[in-house]
């Protein structure tokens, strides 16, 4: 088909907003406007596809546009910033979906034509239904993790690997022979059922922290996904965009293993957190003391202390305590006291979540410090504030060989001369792992919801 030079000039257009957009999302001071950047590309794009093609049928194309958009619209509103994860996972998932029924009409559409296949439309077809067909289920099991449809511990069983490899093997021969003799509709179909139940075998064996990186790993495939459709349809934006989403979705994915320093065959294949989690307590449970704290005693050692460090954590998001946490700040640089703020990479449930949520309280970016800025201070701290963090502090990281988290990078928070540490108990966080740190001498605990805590140290700060 002749493509008018216009709709090429607009294509390319909206891939520069696409990229710019991206660039913009690295800080939080830009993000809002690079992501309308980013829509206003993807919306010249539809517009100028459909002006492209030829439409059938422009009402349900409306429809379906209205539809969607009313449920996106709705669902980012009311989606809590905690449960921010799954709802990638589901967008990621559908996105799976979209490439993978686009290449199933596609199929039959060939199927159906005088002449019918050649090797080429066959062969991007076949791939996209394996890639878009992995990409949906397997993002709807990380939902169901998430969300606790589905049992989010690893569930393995023996030879799991192997399995799964006999699986992709006899899904490469099926896609090879219908590349060369297309014309099978059961075997067709029955590519698309095994493809998923690749991508729940995929994913059932990955649990507890690994979680965030198989969102963005999928997040990384449905971009391929919709790359590999934007061939099958001829489509270059598809292509552009699919392609910016595989290699950013897949830069996240190894930016996040590092920082849990994790290799991606490890999160994939090692079925993290399948050992018991209580091989990795860090201590004999009889001899631990824990020393609790008040309100009053908080406020006193952080009103005279010199240098704190606040950590903030998942709890922090749950407790929605970030106005608490800015306020109490306020009050305690008004006295002279240095305070910071140390984030660690995967802090809370989603990447940029605990820059978000201080960002929400307007707490100047430049208080947040990144792990291995502040992992020097922690020594020089007077009082280290751990507010709802757990496993991001937990120093089995650091020697506890058989523990889920060991070598992941952890805040060296225990390093600080006095550590408080708020939260409502002595449970775990999401690796489901005890934490050594809270029963140290120089640990206070101080068993609270977050935003209630604050309120009772703001309270005692006034009155000192
Ligand atoms: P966690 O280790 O999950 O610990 C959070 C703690 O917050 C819990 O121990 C809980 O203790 C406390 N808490 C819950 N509600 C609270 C409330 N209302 N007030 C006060 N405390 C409350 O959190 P973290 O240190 O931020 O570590 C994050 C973990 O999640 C890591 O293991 C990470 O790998 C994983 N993860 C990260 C991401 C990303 S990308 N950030 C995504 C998914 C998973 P109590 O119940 O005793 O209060």
């Amino acid at each position: 088909m002749d493509v008018p030079i216009y709709s090429l000039v607009l294509y390319l257009v909206a891939a520069v907003l696409f990229i710019i957009g991206l660039m913009r999302l690295s800080s939080p001071a830009t993000a809002r406007t690079g992501n309308i950047m980013a829509a206003t590309g993807m919306l010249i794009a539809v517009v100028i596809t459909l002006l492209l093609s030829e439409v059938l049928n422009y009402t349900m194309i409306l429809v379906g546009i209205a539809i969607g958009g009313i449920i996106g619209g709705v669902a980012a509103r009311a989606v809590r910033m905690t449960a921010m994860p799954q709802m990638v996972g589901i967008y990621n998932g559908l996105g799976g979906g979209a490439s993978l029924l686009i290449a199933a009409a596609e199929f039959f559409r060939y199927y159906n034509l005088d002449g019918g296949f050649d090797v080429q439309n066959a062969a991007t077809i076949m791939v996209t239904v394996l890639i878009g067909a992995v990409t949906f289920s397997g993002s709807m099991i990380a939902f169901g993790k998430l969300q606790g449809f589905v049992e989010s511990k690893p569930i393995t069983y023996p030879f799991q690997n192997i399995f799964n490899l006999v699986i992709f093997l006899a899904i490469l021969a099926a896609i090879i022979y219908l590349i060369v003799a297309p014309e099978s509709i059961p075997l067709f179909i029955g590519l698309i059922v095994v493809a998923l139940v690749l991508g729940v075998l995929l994913v059932i064996p990955i649990g507890a922290a690994d979680m965030p990186v198989v969102i963005s790993l999928l997040n990384s495939y449905s971009g391929l996904a919709a790359a590999a459709a934007g061939f099958v349809l001829g489509n270059m934006f598809l292509i552009i965009s699919g392609a910016l989403v595989g290699a950013s979705g897949f830069i996240l994915t190894r930016i996040m293993c590092r920082a849990m320093n994790r290799s991606l065959t490890n999160v994939i294949f090692g079925a993290f957190g399948a050992a018991a989690a209580s091989s990795a307590v860090g201590g004999d449970e009889g001899e631990r003391v824990v020393r609790e704290t008040s309100g009053e005693e908080v406020a006193t050692l952080l009103g005279y202390s010199k240098r704190v460090i606040i950590v903030p954590g998942y709890g922090l998001a749950v407790a929605q305590a970030q106005h608490q946490v800015a306020e109490l700040a306020d009050m305690l640089e008004a006295r002279g006291v240095d305070v910071k703020y140390a984030i660690h990479p995967v802090a809370g449930r989603m990447p940029g979540h605990m820059n978000v949520l201080l960002a929400e309280a307007n707490i100047p970016y430049d208080k947040l410090y990144d792990l291995d800025e502040i992992n020097n201070e922690f020594e020089r701290a007077d009082v280290a504030v751990i507010v709802g963090a757990n496993d991001v502090v937990n120093p089995v990281a650091r020697n506890v060989q058989d523990s889920p988290i060991y070598g992941m990078p952890i805040l060296n928070a225990d390093k600080a001369q006095s550590v408080i540490v708020i939260k409502r108990s002595l449970s775990p966080g999401f690796a489901g792992i005890d934490n050594p740190l809270f029963y140290m001498d120089k640990t206070m605990m101080f068993f609270r919801d977050a935003k209630q805590a604050f309120l009772e140290i703001i309270d005692e700060v006034k009155h000192m």
